[in-house]
């Protein structure tokens, strides 16, 4: 279990500055160190990095991305990315298959003003984003997502990714620039470091087979990607990767800590809440539920029964949620008063960040909020 023993500079300051809660406040110089932390690992092993915004939804803090050195952003949905089109970013890639006749024309409209890449695993997909580009002087990237263990979404490695490859290279409007996979399986079932780090390179040798299959068959395969900040640091190690993508890392969250991919220190956002009834010894409850922290659980192997962690509280543990009660339980006798503000880290920093209006932005000890622009844009 975690223990958060740290000194956290600033943490009373962290839950005095909200004017109410709950609220999610960052810590802009931790946000600052995880995006230069990152670039650093990614530009020493001359790997390219793709932040993927979905963890933030925020424009501020894509652009300190870029500015950092990533190459360009990665969102899950059209809608996050037309938010970072309006921002001015122009390297987009949508990590996820475009399907339906309205999200053909916004990806059209989206590949006008943007350098635009889609992932996606059918030839199905491929052809809809050709027949619609066909004849109107705009080309989308296209790169196949390859299933490397996660059993989510993406081809099978080898000749089947390949066979997809060679499908999709011909397609009009469509130029074939890679493969892409998310071995996000690595985080969910690695039991320690060592297996993390084989697991992560097993699953980018399957990768650099599979570009090996695709260049044997006539074909450029320049973009190898792969990403999850729980992998990066191992993945950027295996030569051949040309790029990894990572989300989480930017605030980082209870996951992240479990799974050695974070310290304490790297945390840099939380949800301040307030204790609103002590019903009894055993429990009291805050402010904060399902609807502000999501109900996420810890994404580790055999996760504990947790839906978040009190900052300074190792023994203290969010036990239930319901949509606006966070249940706390403690040992018996703990002292905690009514109107207490607390800490919370969720276990998983994306949900609870999509769930927020704005966010408060802590540096210097001042407070300004920003909206959490692409929140909601699942479409
Ligand atoms: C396709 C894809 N790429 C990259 C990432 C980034 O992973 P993380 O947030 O662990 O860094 C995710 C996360 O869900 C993802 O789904």
């Amino acid at each position: 279990m975690m223990t958060h023993t740290s000194p956290i500079p600033g943490v009373t300051e962290l839950v005095d500055v909200v004017r109410d809660t709950p609220e999610v406040v960052i810590e802009l110089d931790r946000v600052r160190r995880n995006i230069a932390h990152m670039a650093e690992i990614t530009r020493d092993a001359g790997v390219a990095f793709r932040p993927h915004i979905k963890t933030h939804k925020m424009p501020q803090i894509a652009w300190m991305q870029l500015r950092a050195g990533a190459r360009g952003v990665q969102t899950a949905k059209l809608g996050e990315a037309e938010v970072m089109r309006d921002a001015g970013i122009t390297d987009i890639l949508v990590g996820y298959p475009i399907v339906g006749r309205s999200k053909l024309a916004r990806l059209a409209h989206l590949a006008e003003d943007a350098q635009v890449t889609v992932s996606l695993d059918s030839y199905d997909a491929a052809a809809a984003i050709s027949r619609t580009l066909v004849g109107s002087g705009v080309a989308v990237r296209i790169v196949v997502e390859i299933d490397t263990g996660m059993q989510r979404i993406g081809v099978a490695p080898g000749s089947t990714a390949a066979d997809l490859a060679e499908r999709v290279a011909v397609l009009p409007s469509l130029d074939f620039a890679g493969i892409l996979t998310h071995e996000g399986h690595v985080c969910y079932q690695a039991r320690d470091h060592v297996e993390r780090k084989e697991m992560t390179e097993a699953a980018c040798q399957s990768m650099l087979d599979s570009a090996e299959e695709i260049r044997l068959r006539g074909l450029d395969c320049d973009l190898v990607s792969a990403g999850s900040t729980g992998t990066a640091r191992f993945a950027v190690r295996c030569p051949g990767i040309t790029e990894v993508r990572a989300g989480a890392y930017v605030f980082n969250d209870g996951s992240q800590l479990l799974q050695g991919a974070a310290c304490e220190d790297d945390l840099a956002a939380f949800v301040v809440a307030t204790v609103v009834s002590r019903p009894n010894h055993e429990w009291f409850v805050i402010d904060a539920g399902s609807k502000v922290l999501g109900a996420d659980r810890l994404i580790v192997r055999d996760p504990p029964t947790t839906f978040g962690s009190i900052w300074g509280r190792p023994n203290w543990r969010i036990v239930r949620l319901s949509e606006e009660h966070g249940v706390v339980q403690t040992p018996p006798g703990e002292a905690v008063s009514i109107g207490e503000r607390l800490l919370v880290v969720p276990n998983h920093i994306c949900p609870a960040i999509n769930l927020a209006e704005t966010v408060a932005v802590f540096e210097n000890h001042v407070t300004e909020r920003w909206p959490v622009a692409a929140r909601g844009r699942v479409q």
